[in-house]
């Protein structure tokens, strides 16, 4: 099934549960590789993504399962330390097996995960850490090959922050002879929920969530206990932003408003109200939103994941909206598709500038990555009339259940064969 058709144009209300976060499971996932016995992690959402990872573990002979929304990873029978490109181009968070793998067994060979369509993806600050804590690196016919007797203690300084370049070292760290300090390293809430769960390992870990972070290497760690990671922070934003445009009144359990200070605080600008009930927090959206600008940054900054659900809002909002994607370099591939609803949108390299038009009119459209495609969901249900959303392949890899959990909510969706 490969289509999402969606009618829209109706304020959408009631109750949604955020699903566990896919960016803190997918590292927390590999965080097992470092611990032998038996890995427990709970709130694992049911994703693309996850299932990727699950594939890749298996590949190197870990015994790994998944059961309503909670994995358990063995890697005691581990035999084999390679991560193929078959499955690291489907998905570059693979790479996150490198720090663990070379940290727990001294070896690796990771496919180069290759570029996406939002960017090239490098991953040369991962390597240049890796190689600062002793690791012998080299590449050969597109994969990495990695080795260390044992990783050392380093000081690493990011010149760009990454997300899963701050995750990959302190991986590594944390099993390395001596303390490892990570300048301008991230501040995600993954990064930090990475940072809890290794504490729960026996890690040594300060400073998570800062953009100075210090490991002091152990010799062992516990394997993972009944982790529970954090929501999505971005399936709640997703969220907000249907209630934005559909002028809808939602209920979202299980979320943490608080990882997401930039977006609130922007849509609260827009028109958005925000109220904290018993039951969660509360979004209502208004008759029509106001324009208004956004730059993404580093977290805490205005989260580039939400760049295309914010665009497909400003769509038809209340004047010209100037957007800036500071982070990737090609995260526009949404702007097409929303053209073909009848948004007017320009693009000048970085900057996409908004204006907004009364609505849209449902259409045949195309995703072409994650956040693009849920923009594009957020845009079929405030548009008028079908709208057919082709390849939503790519929404299954980051949106546990969306099509139930819209349906829940009022929507008229459902999943067809294209
Ligand atoms: C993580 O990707 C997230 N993925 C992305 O979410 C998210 O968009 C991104 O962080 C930014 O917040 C996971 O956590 C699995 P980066 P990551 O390394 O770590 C440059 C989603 O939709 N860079 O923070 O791969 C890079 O080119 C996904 O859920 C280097 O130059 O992103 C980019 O411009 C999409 N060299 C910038 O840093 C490196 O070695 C940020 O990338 C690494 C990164």
């Amino acid at each position: 099934m490969d289509t999402l058709i969606i009618r829209g144009g109706k304020p959408l209300k009631g109750e949604v549960k955020i699903s566990g976060a896919k960016n803190a499971a997918l590292p927390i996932i590999t965080a097992s590789i470092l611990a032998s016995g038996e890995n427990t992690i709970s709130r694992i959402p049911d994703l693309r993504d996850v299932y990727t990872m699950g594939k890749l573990l298996a590949n190197m002979g870990i015994r790994y399962s998944y059961k309503r929304g909670s994995t358990s990873v063995d890697t005691s029978a581990l035999s084999n330390f390679e991560a193929p490109y078959e499955l690291v181009k489907t998905m570059r968070a693979s790479v996150l097996v490198l720090g663990p793998l070379l940290a727990r067994y001294g070896r690796a060979r990771v496919s180069l995960p290759g570029g996406c369509a939002i960017g090239a993806r490098p991953i040369n600050l991962h390597l240049m850490g890796l190689e600062k804590m002793g690791a012998k690196i080299t590449l050969d016919s597109g994969y990495v090959t990695a080795k260390a007797s044992r990783l050392k203690g380093a000081s690493i300084y990011f010149d760009t922050v990454t997300v899963t370049g701050t995750e990959n070292l302190m991986m590594a760290a944390a099993l390395a002879k001596g303390t490892t300090i990570l300048e301008n390293a991230a501040r995600e809430p993954e990064v930090t929920d990475l940072a809890d769960c290794l504490i729960s390992m026996g890690a040594k870990i300060k400073g998570a969530g800062e953009s100075v972070i210090e490991i002091e290497g152990t010799d062992e760690l516990k394997p993972i206990n009944k982790y529970k990671i954090i929501p999505d922070r971005i399936e709640t934003g997703t969220f907000m932003a249907i209630a934005g445009i559909t002028g809808g009144d939602l209920i979202l359990k299980d979320c943490r408003p608080d990882h997401l200070d930039a977006v609130i605080a922007k849509l609260k600008e827009a028109g958005v109200v925000f109220k904290k009930t018993k039951r969660g927090l509360r979004v209502v959206g208004p008759e029509r939103l106001i324009a208004r600008d956004i730059k993404t940054r580093p977290h805490p900054g205005f989260p580039t994941d939400m760049q295309a659900q914010f665009m497909s809002m400003m769509a038809v909002a209340d004047g010209t909206s100037v957007i800036k994607e500071t982070i990737f370099e090609n995260r526009y591939m949404h702007v097409a598709e929303l053209r073909r609803m009848g948004s007017y949108i320009n693009v000048d390299g970085g900057t996409a500038t908004v204006h907004g038009v009364e609505g849209l009119k449902g259409a045949p459209v195309m995703a072409t990555d994650l956040r693009a495609s849920a923009s594009l969901v957020v845009a079929a249900l405030c548009a008028e009339g079908e709208s057919t959303i082709h390849r939503i392949y790519h929404l299954d890899r980051g949106y546990d259940k969306i099509d139930e959990k819209l349906r829940n909510i009022g929507a008229d969706v459902r999943r067809a064969a294209s």
